[in-house]
């Protein structure tokens, strides 16, 4: 059969049509919101590259995920940018640190919303890197490793719903597992940012959060964009290690990597829409270039489409939102 008898623009010619035969549904309990937290209170420092997107303090940063929460997204990914940074990460290992306080803080104010604590050194340490440097500028990924898994345990201590490790240092994930059920905390799920690339779209983030490497770049342990076999070896790894869920990240530019990471894993896949995605499509929408509304929902439906489950994305207030006055 073919073409006159066969018209694949019948189901498409109205409304109720296509809502009835779409395939991908986007809905607010797919989405992550991420959260950057600074020192003080009553801060709410706009991320110049990032318009919408502010460094708050822990204060703001509880009203902030009240909004969500309320538009109804269930979940927070906490980034924290301490004012005091050195090359232990004292600060990500402090019980009364600026993240630890966050967590604690978001929890008592909010219980039903989940609080995903991103781990990473970079936020932390003085030079920047997401593990400890040793002379001479090389990753120590070992030692870098035993940290993580105690930055880790530190935020399930305050009370984190998941542990987010961002670092991509190898071995983490038993690390952190190992840590956290050695303490009582076998029921904290680990989110692992699986397979995270060495990518140009984190430029904004690092202004929001304060982690742009002092020296040289992260090529030593985030993936090199052009590989995708690694990209599954890395994720096998991972849920082997433990992983609870699997991230992908960047999202768009990576979107043949999240189906065969979907295809490959049965845990559940969560993408991670980054800084430089959300500014490109705010940059052309404050210019009047583009409807921003049709397009984030085209750039998350499409992530969908590619087999994500979940997404981390800074537009997840706004798409609830959306969503709802549909
Ligand atoms: C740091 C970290 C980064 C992001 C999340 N965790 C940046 C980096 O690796 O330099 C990027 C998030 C974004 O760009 O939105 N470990």
């Amino acid at each position: 059969m073919s073409f006159p008898s066969v018209r694949p623009r019948r189901t498409r010619q109205s409304d109720p049509w296509r809502r009835m035969v779409r395939e991908t549904r986007l809905a607010p309990d797919q989405l992550i919101y991420p959260l950057f937290v600074v020192p003080g209170s009553g801060v709410r420092r706009p991320v110049t590259s990032m318009p919408g997107i502010c460094q708050l303090s822990v204060d703001e940063a509880v009203t902030e995920a009240r909004s969500a929460l309320d538009a109804g997204v269930p979940a927070v990914l906490l980034f924290a940018a301490p004012a005091r940074k050195d090359e232990k990460a004292s600060a990500a290992l402090d019980p009364s640190g600026l993240a630890a306080e966050a967590i604690a803080a978001l929890k008592t104010a909010c219980p039903q919303l989940l609080v995903w604590a991103d781990v990473c050194l970079c936020g932390a340490t003085d030079h920047g890197h997401c593990g400890h440097v040793l002379p001479g500028g090389v990753i120590d990924n070992d030692s870098s490793v035993r940290t993580l898994a105690e930055v880790a345990l530190n935020y399930a201590r305050a009370g984190a719903d998941a542990v987010a490790p961002s670092d991509m240092m190898d071995g983490r994930v038993q690390a952190i597992r190992r840590a956290l059920d050695r303490d009582g905390f076998a029921m904290t799920p680990i989110v692992s940012y699986a397979a995270k690339f060495a990518s140009a779209f984190y430029g904004p983030f690092r202004e929001a959060a304060e982690s742009a490497p002092a020296f040289g770049d992260r090529r030593s342990y985030q993936m090199d964009p052009a590989n995708g076999r690694e990209a599954l070896r890395e994720v096998r790894l991972d849920v082997e290690e433990g992983a609870d869920l699997v991230m992908v990240k960047p999202a768009g530019p990576y979107l043949d990597v999240i189906r065969q990471v979907r295809d490959t894993v049965e845990v559940p896949v969560v993408a991670y829409q980054v800084s430089g995605e959300f500014s490109l499509i705010k940059a052309a929408a404050e210019r009047g270039w583009i409807d921003e509304p049709a397009a984030v929902m085209e750039a998350l439906t499409g992530i969908r489409r590619a087999g994500a489950d979940l997404i981390i994305t800074y537009y997840a207030r706004d798409v609830a939102r959306w969503l709802r006055s549909r």
